[in-house]
C-alpha cells in the first residue's frame, strides 16, 4: 500500500466540514474589509524565495522543496504565500491602482520536522494589504485577524506585537547583538552559532536556548528605533486601544522571514504547543528588492491546520450546517423520473436536495434520509404522483402533511 507522505494528511469528513466552513469564514471576513481574492502559482522560481524571504531564513536554507525542471530550471514549492504575490503584483503591474488589499488561502509547503501543529503541507489563509505607510493600516490588518478568530469563537486570542525597524536600525542592532553573544556563542547550539553572523537577531527566537541568561540580558530592539519608527510603533499601539484589542509587546519578537521592517505581530492562544497561530508584519521594502516599484505593506498569514489543532484542544465546536433541506424518497423504481425532475426544480430554487440513486430499499431510503440529516423527507408513490400531492415529513417533529406539488416550493420558503 502506498502511504502518504510524512508531515501531510488528507483532509475529508468531519475535517473537510470543518476547513470549509474556516474559509468561507476567512473570506467573508475578507470581504467584509473590502479585500479582493488572488491566486498564485505552487511552483515559482527559487530565486524569487532566495531574494524575497531572504538568503539567512530557515524557510530557505533549510526548509524549502527544491527540484530542477526537465528544461534545467531551478524552482521551488511555495513555502508561504507573501513572496508570490509580490512577484504576481510586479508582473502584472497591480500597483498602478493603489491600495490594493488582496486576500488568499492555500497549501505551502516547509520540510520541518513533523510534529504537532506542524506540518510539511501547510495551509495558510492570509492578507496582504500594499499601498499604505500609515499606522492605522498596520492596526486595521492585526484587528481583522482578531475579529476572526473571535468570530470562529477563539475569543481569548493574544496579540504579541514588536517593531523591528528599518535596514539601518537592524544593522546597528544586529551589531549590539553580536558583540552580546559573541562572549558565549560556544555555549548555544549549533543553530545559534551558524547564526550569529548571518542572522543574529533570529537567536533571540531559538527554542533550544531560550533560556539562556544571555537570551534574557540581551538588549531591546526598541532601544534602537529612530524617531519616525518609535513614532510608527505608538500610533500602531494607539490605533490598537481605539479598536479595543488586547496586545502584549514583546521585544524579542523577530519572526522567521527576513523581508518584514517596522511592525510585526503574531497570534497566539492560551494553547501554547502550536506555536503561532498565524503571524504577520510589515514588509516595505520587499517589493523594491525584487526590482518593483518602492510600494509599502502590511499583512499576515493564519495556520489553518493549528486553526483546527487549536480549536480542537479548546474544545469548540464550530456551527458546522451540513444538514440537508430535502430527502427525496421514492416507493418503488416506477417514481424515479418524477423524483429527479423534481429534485432539479428544487436545487435550481437553491435547496440542498439529495435522493437514493442506488436503487436502495425502503428502509435504507429512510436511514440514508436520517444519515443527511434532511430536515424533510418527501415520499413519492404511485398515489403521489397521480394526485400531484407530495408526503412530506417534517423530521424534526416526525409531522407528516399532504402538499400541493405547486405549493411545495412556497411551503419549504416558509419552513426551512
Ligand atoms: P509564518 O509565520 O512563517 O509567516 O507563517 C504563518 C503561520 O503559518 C504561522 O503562524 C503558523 O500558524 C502557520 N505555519 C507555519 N509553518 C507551519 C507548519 N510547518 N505547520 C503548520 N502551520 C504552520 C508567513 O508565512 C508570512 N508569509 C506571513 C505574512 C504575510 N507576513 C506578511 N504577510
Amino acid at each position: 500500500m502506498i502511504k502518504k507522505i510524512k508531515g501531510t494528511y488528507d483532509v475529508y469528513g468531519n475535517l473537510s466540514k470543518k476547513h470549509d466552513y474556516i474559509k468561507k469564514l476567512f473570506q467573508a471576513v475578507c470581504e467584509n474589509y473590502n479585500y479582493s481574492y488572488i491566486e498564485t502559482p505552487f511552483i515559482e522560481r527559487s530565486e524569487l524565495f532566495h531574494r524575497g524571504v531572504g538568503e539567512a531564513t530557515d524557510i530557505v536554507t533549510k526548509e524549502t522543496y527544491d527540484f530542477i525542471d526537465r528544461g534545467g530550471r531551478n524552482n521551488t514549492i511555495r513555502p508561504e504565500g507573501t513572496a508570490g504575490i509580490a512577484r504576481s503584483i510586479i508582473e502584472n503591474k497591480l500597483y498602478t491602482t493603489l491600495p490594493l488589499k488582496l486576500w488568499y488561502l492555500g497549501s505551502m509547503y516547509r520540510y520541518e520536522r513533523p510534529q504537532k501543529g506542524r506540518y510539511r503541507e501547510l495551509r495558510q489563509l492570509g492578507v496582504e494589504s500594499y499601498g499604505s505607510n500609515e499606522p492605522i493600516m498596520d492596526a486595521e490588518v492585526i484587528s481583522m485577524g482578531v475579529n476572526f478568530f473571535k468570530e470562529l469563537g477563539i475569543k481569548n486570542i493574544k496579540v504579541i506585537i514588536n517593531s523591528i525597524g528599518g535596514v539601518e536600525t537592524r544593522k546597528k542592532y544586529r551589531e549590539a547583538l553580536i558583540s552580546h553573544f559573541k562572549k558565549d556563542i560556544d555555549n548555544f547550539c549549533q543553530d545559534c552559532k551558524d547564526r550569529i553572523n548571518k542572522n543574529p537577531l533570529r537567536i533571540l527566537d531559538c527554542k533550544i536556548d531560550m533560556d539562556n541568561e544571555l537570551i534574557k540580558s540581551a538588549p531591546s530592539i526598541l532601544s534602537y528605533l529612530n524617531d519616525e519608527e518609535k513614532n510608527h510603533f505608538e500610533k500602531v499601539k494607539d490605533y490598537l486601544k481605539v479598536l479595543d484589542i488586547d496586545y502584549e509587546v514583546d521585544s524579542s519578537l523577530v519572526r522567521g522571514l527576513d523581508y518584514y521592517t517596522n511592525t510585526v505581530f503574531e497570534f497566539k492562544t492560551e494553547i501554547n504547543d502550536f506555536g503561532s497561530i498565524g503571524g504577520g508584519g510589515r514588509y516595505n521594502n520587499l517589493l523594491s528588492s525584487l526590482d518593483g516599484p518602492d510600494i509599502p505593506a502590511v499583512g499576515f498569514a493564519l495556520g489553518l491546520d493549528r486553526i483546527v489543532d487549536t480549536l480542537d484542544a479548546l474544545g469548540i465546536n464550530l456551527n458546522l450546517d451540513d444538514a440537508i433541506d430535502v430527502y427525496l424518497l421514492t416507493i418503488t423504481d416506477k417514481e424515479d423520473d418524477y423524483a429527479l425532475d423534481l429534485a432539479q426544480k428544487l436545487r435550481m430554487c437553491g435547496f440542498k436536495v439529495d435522493l437514493d440513486l442506488s436503487k436502495k430499499n425502503m428502509k435504507a431510503k429512510f436511514k440514508e434520509s436520517d444519515r443527511y440529516k434532511s430536515k424533510f423527507t418527501i415520499i413519492i408513490g404511485e398515489e403521489e404522483i397521480k394526485t400531484d400531492t407530495l408526503t412530506i415529513k417534517d423530521n424534526l417533529t416526525k409531522e407528516e402533511k399532504k402538499v400541493d406539488y405547486d405549493g411545495l416550493i412556497d411551503f419549504l420558503d416558509t419552513n426551512i
